[in-house]
């Protein structure tokens, strides 16, 4: 079993807390991704799972193993770095067997985990060329070439991806993907980019000043976030907060944000059991850019609330129109169908589907529940 296990890991650099008292369970197999803005401590994390970080407080456990003082290389951990470099001067074959030479592995052993490898990443072509004859997609599929001939029962990647164009990325993230489930290993990912962390993982862990904000599975988080920080981190364009009132006349509650009014369905309303401590206090309306349609063509559904809005800004994507909106001091954004005739400078009726809300407290920043 290649579980790792975090119990109250803190890591001190100095007077600088890098990771606060975090405990995460990762389950044998499991693609888990590690997201969150940048000195987060998503790389700090990984070094001392990995061995090259000690521990200031807490236990790190590999499968059964306690290895808060087990060097490395006793660890049976490969890491691939962002800044993958390989050794210019030999070939990819040389470069993914190097680790295992150096380990005094038989040459047929070697031979075999290196074929193996680059039969996994599409690279069995590529064996004799130097690095310097790859694309930047190649020379990243040896890096994890290098890893995977270890054979190690947890894989930890340092946003392997970032060097790359976007469309590489794309490309890998999904070659990534499929490899996870061939190798049959452990993978722990580090990555910035929220795209990547819905995509890629089995479960994303949101991570934000040495904290853990909140774990789940990707779908999870995108409908049930916790707190105003993951429910602005993933999802893209972020989620729009509101701040407003919530009113209620007679059996209904409304979110009063000055120049516009919405009715939140009863449905709803029902589970948000929290609700009824916030009637005429203030609270934070959130709703995303993908639950604001074109009023044309929600008018007759039920679940939305027609708001008439300036239109500040639109950026055609081509598939849809990002459209910049603001009501009084209120903005937010809707992604609108291709073709919405909303125009920058003209007034333009949205309608916000109301089943999608999400409602926060303004103090602590928490959903309410
Ligand atoms: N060796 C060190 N000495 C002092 N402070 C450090 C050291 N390494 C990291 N830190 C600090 O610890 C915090 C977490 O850093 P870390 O590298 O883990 O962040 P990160 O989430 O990986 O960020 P990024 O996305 O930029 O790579 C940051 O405030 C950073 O400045
Ligand atoms: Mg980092």
């Amino acid at each position: 079993m290649a579980q790792v296990l975090l119990r109250d890991v803190t890591k001190r650099f100095g007077n600088v807390v890098a990771v606060n008292n975090i405990s995460l369970d990762v389950k044998d197999r499991e693609f888990i991704v590690l997201v969150g803005p940048s000195g987060c401590g998503k790389t700090t994390t990984l070094r001392m799972v990995a061995g090259l970080e000690e521990i200031t407080e807490g236990d790190i456990y590999i499968g059964d193993m306690h290895v808060n003082n087990v060097p490395p290389k006793d660890r049976d951990i490969a890491m691939v770095f962002q800044n993958y470099a390989l050794y210019p001067h030999m070939d990819v074959y040389n470069n993914m067997a190097f680790g295992l030479k150096l380990r005094k592995f038989p040459k047929a052993e070697i031979d075999n985990r290196v074929k193996h490898a680059a039969r996994l990443l599409g690279i069995e072509n590529l064996l004799d060329r130097k690095p310097r004859a790859l694309s930047g997609g190649q020379r990243q599929r040896v890096a994890v070439g290098r890893a995977i001939v270890r054979e190690p029962k947890v894989f930890l990647m340092d946003e392997p991806l970032s060097n790359l164009d976007a469309k590489l990325r794309v490309q890998m993230r999904a070659e990534l993907s499929k490899l996870h489930s061939r190798l049959e290993a452990t993978i722990i990912y580090v990555t910035h980019d929220q795209t990547e962390a819905m995509t890629m993982g089995d479960r994303i862990v949101v991570m934000k000043d040495g904290l853990i904000y909140q774990a789940g599975a990707p779908l999870d988080i995108y409908n049930n976030p916790d707190n105003m920080f993951v429910a602005g981190f993933i999802g893209s364009p972020a989620m729009n907060f509101i701040d407003a009132v919530l009113v209620k006349e007679g059996d209904t509650y409304i979110i009063d944000a000055k120049t516009f009014k919405v009715e939140i369905p009863a449905e709803r309303a029902a589970k948000i059991e929290g609700i009824g401590k916030y009637v005429n206090k203030p609270i934070v309306f959130g709703i995303r850019p993908e639950d604001i349609e074109d009023a044309a063509i929600v008018a007759e559904d039920p679940r939305y609330q027609i708001v008439e809005a300036d239109v500040d800004v639109t950026e055609p994507m081509g598939s849809e129109v990002y459209a910049y909106l603001s009501s009084g001091e209120s903005t937010f954004i809707s992604r609108l169908d291709a073709g919405t005739d909303a125009k920058p400078e003209s007034k333009h009726k949205v309608g916000f589907n109301m089943t999608k809300i999400h409602l926060f407290d303004p103090d602590t920043e928490n959903v309410v529940r």
